[in-house]
């Protein structure tokens, strides 16, 4: 039945089940269509007679149709994680095939090789036990080779096998075949790998696939299609410490109370004892619960409910680790990350971090630098672009429990996701905590925020004015301040002219720079309103994101973001300080509203366009708005 053909569903199902016992492996082929790629794929199943079926990606719901769901076949989890990525936005052009020997059942995940799609061989290589890497003896080792290599290693696989294809148009030459191993072991040092095996093949001929070839004597070592149904890529997720991040609080009723989930890593019984974080509870587990009945064991990848001993607190994101041996919990740390994106990564812009269990508010604090996916060299950065990938410092809105990257892959790694689009734009590898985080702590101040404020006999907000260069934002602001004065209001503005002259001093106009100009100056509005200040804000601040953030920083109603209408024409016009026309000139580079973007806002609290409208008007119906929303009652 191992190489029968498939035909129906049915078939699928039985086929799998029959197949359940044997070892499966999971292994990315890279490498471009001209180095023999689908030839060494295809010439592989086929000389093989091995079962394919590209219709494999219905399985899954296949298998839910014939009620087998959850019980045989893992094949889901893969097709899952998938199923993630696409619901958050991401084109994954991965192909995966299902196939299965005497010996072994493999999946292959097929990605495309060019240079733009590192994030779908991501995506494929993050569940992968092994890649093939695939080479053209007549070329040898390129850029690309380096690529693939270098990405399969940042993702946690440990053995590779070096497919020197087209060994036909080099002679069967032992020299060719051993210079490119040679470079290639030389190459690969750094980069840890466990097993680097290097073949040479034939794809279009079919040697060294199934069998040894008789064409090139001088090879001592395994076919391909041997070495993958032998080669030890035991995974140890079993020996590693017990991790269970819970999903969801199963309670049927006041009797029962279980946590669920996939473990990640490790191995359970009644009776071990156990940690949750983030509380650092302890208990011991009392009943190891699944649809078939209760387990003595459970282990990686099944699909779980546990009940402990105790009535802890535990709740959806927080993860039940070995007593003995819990992660790690940390609000900083350093990874490395795969930006995804189109869009730039700017540090100081807040994301979505996702782990196994948890999504919470992200900030890459700094990029520490960037590695050049080819050659390995450290390069500095300010901003991560498509497909590169960065050594940075993040900073969570709260602390998360981790494991390092390199411990495990299931709980050090995490997604970033965009915080408008919902997509996924980065993928990233914990590698350590940074303990600065454990050591600060916020004070508790006798005097707070409600004391400085009811002194001041008012409340205390953020009157967030943007707009373009020239729309009249300082203008308007000016006269707002002067009223408030006048009214016996305590205030202070931070106006952009200003404060580029001083705490912003070192930022330019790129957009990175722009993003860490209102970073700053939104948490210097935050401490003034906590001085118990109206503050009045006036930066062109461009972006969406950090305007969001600038408002994120605030308890709601305590900030009020100020549209400056005036359209762009207008305030060309105007051209106060005559940068306009510079800007035209092209004698300033990222200009506002000529070369550089302006996100106008969509929910402002207050509009104002001071073309239509005079700057004192505008003034005044700002206050009219303070005054009937409360703002100035003291
Ligand atoms: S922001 O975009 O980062 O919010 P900010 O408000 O601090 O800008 O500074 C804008 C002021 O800097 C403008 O009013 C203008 O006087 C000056 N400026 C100089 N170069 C530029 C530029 N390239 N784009 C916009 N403003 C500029």
């Amino acid at each position: 039945m191992a190489n029968a053909p498939l035909t129906a569903d049915d078939n699928v199902i039985d086929y799998l089940a029959a197949h359940e016992r044997k070892g499966l492996l999971r292994f990315i082929t890279c490498g471009s269509v001209d180095d023999g790629k689908s030839t060494l794929i295809g010439r592989l199943l086929y000389d093989s007679k091995l079962l394919y079926d590209d219709q494999i990606a219905t399985l899954e719901s296949d298998t839910k149709k014939h009620g087998t769901q959850g019980e045989k076949i893992d094949f889901a989890l893969l097709v899952d994680g998938l199923a993630a990525e696409r619901e958050q936005g991401i084109t994954i052009d991965v192909a995966y095939r299902f196939f299965s020997t005497e010996k072994r059942k493999f999946i292959v995940a097929d990605t495309p090789g060019h240079e733009q799609y590192t994030r779908n061989m991501a995506t494929g290589a993050s569940t992968a036990d092994l890649a093939v890497i695939l080479i053209d003896a007549r070329k040898g080792i390129l850029t690309q080779t380096r690529r693939h290599s270098f990405i399969t290693s940042l993702l946690g696989i440990r053995h590779i096998v070096l497919a020197v294809n087209k060994m036909d148009l080099v002679g069967y030459d032992e020299d060719t075949f051993r210079k490119i191993e040679d470079e290639y072991r030389a190459f690969a040092k750094p980069l840890g790998f466990e097993t680097i095996a290097c073949i040479p093949v034939s794809a279009l001929e079919g040697d060294n696939i199934i069998t040894r070839s008789r064409r090139m004597a001088w090879y001592d070592g395994a076919a391909l299609l041997p070495f993958l149904e032998t080669v030890n890529v035991r995974s140890d997720l079993a020996e590693k410490p017990f991790r269970l991040p819970v999903q969801w609080v199963n309670r049927p009723d006041l009797d029962f109370r279980g946590f669920s989930g996939t473990i990640a890593s490790g191995k359970v019984k009644p009776g071990d004892e156990i940690v949750v974080l983030p509380s650092a509870k302890r208990s011991k587990v009392a009943r190891i619960v699944t649809m078939d009945g209760d387990l003595d064991e459970a282990g990686p990848d099944m699909a779980v409910t546990v009940t402990l001993k105790d009535e802890i607190d535990i709740s959806r994101g927080d993860i039940i680790c070995a007593g003995q041996a819990p992660a790690e919990q940390t609000d900083q740390f350093a990874a490395h990350l795969l930006w995804m994106a189109e869009d730039t990564l700017f540090p100081g812009r807040q994301y979505l971090m996702k782990t196994a269990n948890r999504i919470i508010p992200a900030t890459v604090t700094e990029l520490k630098h960037k590695i050049h996916v080819n050659t390995l060299e450290h390069m500095s950065g300010k901003t991560l672009e498509l497909n590169e990938v960065g050594y940075c410092n993040l900073n969570l809105a709260q602390p998360i429990a981790f494991d390092s990257y390199a411990d495990n892959r299931r709980t050090g790694a995490f997604i970033l996701i965009d915080k408008r689009s919902n997509a996924t734009i980065g993928a990233g590898m914990i590698d350590f905590s940074l303990r600065r985080a454990q050591n600060v702590h916020w004070q508790d101040l006798d005097i707070n925020k409600k004391a400085r404020a009811s002194a001041k006999h008012q409340r205390p907000c953020v009157l967030w004015f943007t707009g373009l260069s020239g729309s009249g934002k300082s203008t308007v602001a000016n006269l707002v301040e002067k009223r408030l004065h006048d009214l016996g209001r305590h205030t202070y503005t931070l106006d952009g002219d200003n404060v580029r002259h001083g705490l912003n001093k070192d930022l330019g106009f790129t957009d990175a720079d722009r993003v860490e100009n209102i970073r700053r100056v939104g948490e210097t509005a935050r401490l003034m309103a906590d001085a118990g200040l109206i503050t009045l804000v006036s930066f062109i601040s461009p972006f969406q994101s950090e305007r969001r953030m600038a408002r994120d920083l605030m308890p709601d109603g305590e900030f009020i973001e100020v549209y400056i209408s005036t359209p762009l024409a207008v305030c060309e016009q105007r051209d106060v300080k005559g940068l306009y026309a510079k800007a035209r000139r092209g004698e300033i580079k990222n200009f506002t509203g000529i070369d550089s973007a302006y996100e106008a806002p969509q929910g402002a609290e207050i509009d104002v366009d001071t073309s239509e409208i005079s700057a004192a008007d505008a003034a005044d119906r700002i206050v009219e708005f303070l005054q009937g929303n409360g703002y100035l009652e003291g």
